[in-house]
């Protein structure tokens, strides 16, 4: 299966009975492995997690720490917003290991969108602060 129907068809694990808004990813190793995530909601709002943080934490929990790109799926049936870019929490993780990360938002009716991690979070804070 190619990386964008993996992107739709693992949409349907999405666990999001509070927002009902549905995210996949499908995060892609530079040693070529795929990882998917689904956002995962919970009843205390907080403990919610994204798509993206999830695919990058399975790969990163197997050793894997270096992304060459995320596909990011939202559904869209009535067609209410375009493409949906990933938030600054999954930016902020993104950025962590991969500022040359490709990624890919997929919307509806084919609808395509590619940036980097680079361009989706300019002046990033990073592990260079902490010395
Ligand atoms: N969500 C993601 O999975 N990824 C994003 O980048 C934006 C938001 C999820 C979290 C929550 O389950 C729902 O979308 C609404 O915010």
């Amino acid at each position: 299966m190619n990386n964008i129907n993996l992107l739709k068809e693992n949409l349907k694990f999405s666990y999001s009975p509070y927002s009902h808004f549905k995210v996949s990813a499908v995060l892609v190793t530079k040693s070529g492995k795929v990882y998917t995530g689904v956002n995962i909601e919970n009843a205390s709002y907080g403990g919610t997690i994204c798509a993206e943080r999830v695919a990058i934490f399975k790969a990163v929990s197997e050793g894997e720490k270096e992304f060459e790109k995320i596909y990011l799926y939202v559904e869209d049936k009535q067609g209410k917003h375009p493409i949906v870019p990933p938030c600054g929490i999954c930016r902020q993780v993104m950025s962590e290991f991969s500022m040359d990360m490709e990624v890919i938002m997929l919307g509806d009716n084919d609808k395509i969108e590619k940036s980097t991690v680079k361009e989706l979070l300019p002046h990033s804070f990073d592990n260079k602060y902490l010395d």
